[in-house]
């Protein structure tokens, strides 16, 4: 366990002070191993688990170098860039950059399709310190004349190895290119394989790799489950699991299959809202706002979520179809058991996927406890998700009305889900604000859980502290935002959240 503190590995003053008010002290594993390196201006390139604090990893460097330079951005020339897969994940980082880049002065401006781009043009004219993008509007409004690379000092790739697959590599490699060759580049993710390969080697000098855990990568306080079912039994189970008090996050393999599911809940009682490709824009930050805010407790979405999302205490992850391959078994169940929480991860199976799940989890190097369910109900139900279950009618109705996965029927009470009497709700402010910390179930293990290495899952956990379910709606922090939003104020919420892949 690493005894140091920020100032410790170099941070200034001014910036561990902000970290110390949100109730962050002590360094993660990925911390302390990169920040020597990267706030000495050297190519880092790094991998540390799901929630262990990657992006303050590269926020700190950023905003220190930045800062230590003192001189003013050209207009439409940024200094420095963070790319990101998505618009969520975009408008996420920039939230937690905010208070960073505020006490040195700095201005960020976050770029994504979705929403009109004058605003970011915009801020483009006015001259931006920092800007996180996707990597498609970025392009557009360089092509457009908006923009130029050339006075990039320091480019962060957030999910490097999703960055350097899909359709993104291609992209980003012009992106990249545009940016001065001796500028720092800084490559973070909880997955590492080959595909960045490509990146490191066109535009990394010298890296230091730091792999922060071994090269399968287990979360201590993840517990890993694969329920053997019928499929008839599928949504029963579901119910189940996700009417226990906490947030639960349902992971589906098509966008019709997040949909429909959630349209399946909610006509069960259970308030879930969907996330994915098909949703409009407008749809998409309505539902990551019930989800954030806690009218609705389930999300339930495709892959798409599955990256760097940071929601408060998650305290169940559910594959309801498992996933294709082992790295989005991490980064989906990553969701959950984030800065050293607890937290618990299903994989329904039928018949059909028994050798799959297999080969699953054995690539994601976890062990998972299987049992078989011959119905829709079973002891290890409530061992998996414990507290009483509670329905609403109709499930989740958004504001104004039009259920918006179909679950019609009357809204029923939301006042009966508080997790029962549990310490303070995460929610409210910014999530990340110095209360929010110190409140529930996760404000001891957080400390620990960072500089825990591996080990312990299975039995005797208790897992009551963290279904606390937030109550009613949050703080200002996390509403507002358009993908042009300067940072500078009060943090920025989710509600940007839209996608810019096509899951
Ligand atoms: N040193 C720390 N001590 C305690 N909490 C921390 C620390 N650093 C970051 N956190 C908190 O941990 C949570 C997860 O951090 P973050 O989103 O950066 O994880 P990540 O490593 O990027 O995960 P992922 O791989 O899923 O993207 C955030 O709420 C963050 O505020
Ligand atoms: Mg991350």
């Amino acid at each position: 366990m690493s005894a140091q503190t920020f100032a410790d590995l170099g941070v200034p003053t001014a910036l561990s002070t902000i970290l110390a008010n949100l109730g962050i002290e002590t360094p993660t594993p990925i911390q302390a191993a990169t920040l020597p390196d990267s706030l000495a201006g050297r190519d880092v390139l790094g991998r540390g688990r799901t929630g262990s604090g990657k992006t303050y990893a590269f926020l700190l460097p950023m905003v220190a170098r930045l800062d230590a330079e003192r001189r003013a951005p050209r207009k439409g020339a940024p200094r420095a860039l963070i790319l990101a897969p998505t618009r969520e994940l975009v408008s996420q980082i920039e939230a937690s950059l905010a208070p960073l880049a505020k006490s040195a002065g700095l201005t960020t401006l976050t770029i994504f399709g979705g929403v009109g781009q004058n605003p970011q043009v915009q801020g483009l004219r006015r001259g931006v310190d920092i800007i996180l993008a996707c990597p498609g509007r970025l392009e557009d409004l360089i092509k457009q004349g908006h923009c130029s690379l050339s006075d990039i000092q320091i480019s962060v790739l957030d999910e490097a190895d999703h960055m350097a697959d899909l359709g993104f590599l291609p992209g980003v490699r012009r992106l990249l290119k545009q940016t001065p060759r001796n500028g720092q580049r800084l490559l973070f993710s909880a997955t590492l394989d080959n595909a960045i390969d490509t990146l490191v080697k066109e535009f990394l000098t010298s890296p230091v790799t730091h792999q922060a855990d071994s090269a399968q990568s287990p979360v201590s306080q993840m517990s890993h489950h694969v329920l053997h079912i019928d499929r008839a039994h599928r949504l029963g189970v579901l119910v189940d699991l996700a009417s226990a008090p906490g947030r639960t996050v349902v992971f589906t393999r098509t966008k019709h299959g997040a949909k429909a599911l959630a349209r399946q809940l909610n006509s069960n009682g259970v308030p879930a809202v969907d996330l994915h490709g098909n949703l409009s824009q407008n749809a998409r930050t309505r539902n990551m706002d019930a989800f954030h805010s806690g009218k609705a407790h389930t999300l339930v979405a495709t892959d798409v979520a599955a990256r760097g999302i940071h929601v408060d205490d998650v305290a169940l992850v559910v594959h309801a179809d498992p996933p294709t391959e082992h790295k989005a078994y991490l980064h989906r169940s990553g969701r959950t058991a984030r800065a050293g929480a607890e937290g618990t991860v299903v994989t329904l199976m039928t018949d059909d996927q028994v050798r799959d799940v297999r080969a699953l989890t054995r690539a994601a190097g976890i062990k998972a406890t299987t049992t078989r369910l011959s119905g829709s109900s079973h002891p290890v139900l409530t061992e998996l998700a414990p507290g009483e279950r509670l329905l609403v009618a109709g499930g989740y109705v958004p504001e104004g009305g039009v259920p918006s996965s179909g679950g019609g029927g009357r809204r029923g009470g939301q006042s009966g889900r508080n997790g029962s009497g549990q310490g303070g709700s995460r929610q409210g402010g910014s999530g990340r604000s110095g209360g929010a910390r110190s409140g529930g179930a996760r404000s001891g293990a957080a400390k620990s859980g960072a500089t825990t290495s591996n080990g312990g899952s299975g039995g005797g956990r208790s897992r009551g502290g963290n279904r606390s379910r937030p109550n009613g709606p949050s703080g200002a922090g996390r509403s507002g935002g358009s993908g042009g939003g300067r940072s500078g104020g009060a943090s920025r919420g989710h509600s940007a959240a839209s996608f810019s892949s096509g899951r």
